[in-house]
């Protein structure tokens, strides 16, 4: 039988498993919480390091000691791992695994528990950013809110669609690292410009936040001063094929998701 002390377990414990389990103890959280073995290292430094946090001896142990289960393995990975497994001690399931949809994820199971899904990224581990629901669940919106900005998505497809937005990330760092990369490679030193990249585009995300949609749309020209060095650099982009090349890898991220 799961504890009665609401016991959240982690299959997998990988990058974004620790994301979320730093951001629930970096929020306050004092919930116990059980990893999966695999990622020897990581389990057993997040159990040596934070208050409560057990490293079970197998997925099989993590399930029958947790109330909620958070499955943070690797797409491929997944059949495998949920198939072999006795969910019935399980109030519910929570996955963040990218593009698996929820009744793809159920029927891998005999008698699922309840399934829902997220999309945490790793500034969740400081309580920073949105994270897209589905479908809206109170077992993981208590969770989650620890953690970051619930956004309740009630249509799968467009869940999706938030999925496409957030492979944006590995881009955001490049645009920054080869931001910075350039300015030092005109001799400024390297922490010195990573630093003013990073704080500029932080300011300019907080500017980001204030807009509405249409405002958003329309704040890359309006914050052009005519003629000015910003208007060149987004002209040559545009020239160069950046919003075409962004729109395009987005269009080819949902068609994978959907498997069209
Ligand atoms: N990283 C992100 O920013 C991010 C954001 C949103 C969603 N996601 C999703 O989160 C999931 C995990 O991503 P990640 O970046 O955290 O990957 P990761 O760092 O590679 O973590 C995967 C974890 O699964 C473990 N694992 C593999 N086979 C297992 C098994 N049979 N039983 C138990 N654990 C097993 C791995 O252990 P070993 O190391 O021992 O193989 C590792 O700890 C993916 O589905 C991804 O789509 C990631």
């Amino acid at each position: 039988m799961a504890s009665t002390t609401r016991t959240i377990g982690f299959v997998g414990t990988g990058e974004i498993a620790e994301a979320i389990i730093l951001g629930l103890r970096h929020g306050g959280n004092t919930q116990p919480i059980v990893v999966s073995p695999r990622s020897a290292g990581r389990s057993a430094s997040l159990a040596a390091e934070l208050a409560d946090v057990a490293v079970a001896t197998s997925n099989q142990a993590v399930l029958d000691e947790s109330n909620i289960v958070v499955l943070s393995v690797l797409p491929p990975q997944v059949p495998d791992v949920v198939a072999t497994l006795d969910w019935s001690s399980v109030d519910h399931l929570h996955s963040v695994v990218a593009g698996l949809a929820v009744a793809d994820l159920s029927s891998l199971i005999t008698d699922p528990p309840p399934v829902s899904r997220s999309i945490p990224m790793p500034p969740n581990r400081w309580g920073l950013g949105p994270i897209p629901l589905h479908p809206d669940d109170p077992t993981p919106r208590a969770m989650l809110e620890q953690i970051g900005t619930v956004i309740a998505v009630g249509d799968e497809s467009m869940f999706d669609v938030f999925t496409g937005g957030s492979a944006l990330m590995g881009t955001f760092f490049e645009f920054a690292a080869v931001s910075a990369g350039w300015m030092e490679k005109q001799g400024l030193d390297g922490d010195d410009a990573a630093a003013y990249v990073a704080g500029l585009f932080r300011s300019l995300a907080t500017q980001a936040s204030e807009l509405n949609g249409v405002e958003l749309a329309v704040q890359p020209e309006s914050c052009l001063t005519p003629g000015g060095l910003n208007e060149q650099v987004l002209r040559g982009m545009t020239d160069a094929g950046f919003r075409d090349a962004v729109r395009a890898q987005l269009d080819a991220i949902l068609a994978r998701i959907r498997g069209s």
